[in-house]
């Protein structure tokens, strides 16, 4: 086993103002002393309710924002002062987030951001073309974004995510948004990249998508680690549910 992904009593506050005569100044922690890690290949799910703090996780993972306490380390390096390090070996999907310009086509869209990764063009071009039969865009690949389809917009940014060929992939909410067969496209994609070996850290609101793809899954509550453990060791957790989703409703509800 190795480990990947290490959080340690990881913190992050932020600093928010509100009023607007009287300005003041209020500290949300949104993050409180989280420890968990994740080894590699494993599909691992981060769960938990709106504002637990799954997202600011995620961001302070993928080096886009500092912890304000804690350790935080990815493939052996700090997210936060050895970025540099890290920036190249993963990438990050944000589910209904628009990193795709819709102007240019799919294939397009994946031509810039390989440049932005310096991939070679060969084998860029290569991989463009094996990335789109991966996510089944091999049809539509020409054609404009803006054309597309959610479902389809969904699977461009996993390929997008994918043209660097990352050692771990940050998937926060990948399916939101889709129908269910669209969901479950997007799940046996997921599916299929751990059998190449990615790593997948991955968010979800939808349980049975969680109970069917993560190894391990941790419940994350008001910042804090509520439970972690394979979903079977979950549903024993919560005294022998029957589903994840009982489970975690259960979890839940008993921490509050
Ligand atoms: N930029 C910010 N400024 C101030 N507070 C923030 C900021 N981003 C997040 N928060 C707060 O931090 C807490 C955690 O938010 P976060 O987005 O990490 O939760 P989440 O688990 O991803 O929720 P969701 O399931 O809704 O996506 C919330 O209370 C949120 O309001
Ligand atoms: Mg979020």
């Amino acid at each position: 086993m190795e480990t990947v992904v290490e959080v340690r009593d990881l913190k992050r506050t932020y600093t928010v103002t509100k009023g607007f005569w009287r300005r003041e100044k209020r500290q949300v922690t949104a993050v409180d002393g989280l420890s968990f890690t994740v080894e590699r290949g494993e599909i691992f799910g981060l769960l938990g309710q709106n504002g637990a703090g799954k997202t600011t996780t995620i961001k302070m993972l993928i080096t886009l924002l500092a912890p304000t306490g804690g350790l935080c380390r990815v493939l052996g390096y700090d997210t936060f002062g050895q970025e540099r390090a890290i920036r190249g070996r993963i990438n990050f999907v944000f589910g209904g987030e628009l990193g795709i310009y819709r102007r240019l086509s799919g294939r397009d869209n994946l031509k810039y951001f390989g440049n932005l990764y310096h991939v070679p063009p060969e084998l860029r071009d290569r991989r463009i073309d094996e990335l789109l039969r991966l996510v089944e865009l091999e049809q539509d690949g020409d054609r404009l974004a803006e054309t597309y389809s959610k479902g389809m917009l969904q699977r461009l940014q996993i390929a997008r995510g994918l043209m660097n060929d990352p050692e771990i992939l940050f998937l926060d909410e990948p399916t939101v948004g889709l129908d269910p067969l669209g969901a479950r496209m997007l799940r046996s994609l997921i599916a299929r990249l751990r059998e190449q070996g990615k790593t997948i850290l991955l968010t979800t609101h939808y349980l049975p998508e969680a109970e069917e793809l993560c190894g391990r899954i941790a419940i994350l509550h008001k910042g804090r680690l509520l439970a972690l453990g394979t979903p079977q060791e979950l549903k024993e957790q919560a005294g022998q549910a029957a589903t994840l989703e009982d489970a975690y409703v259960r979890l839940v509800e008993g921490a509050v």
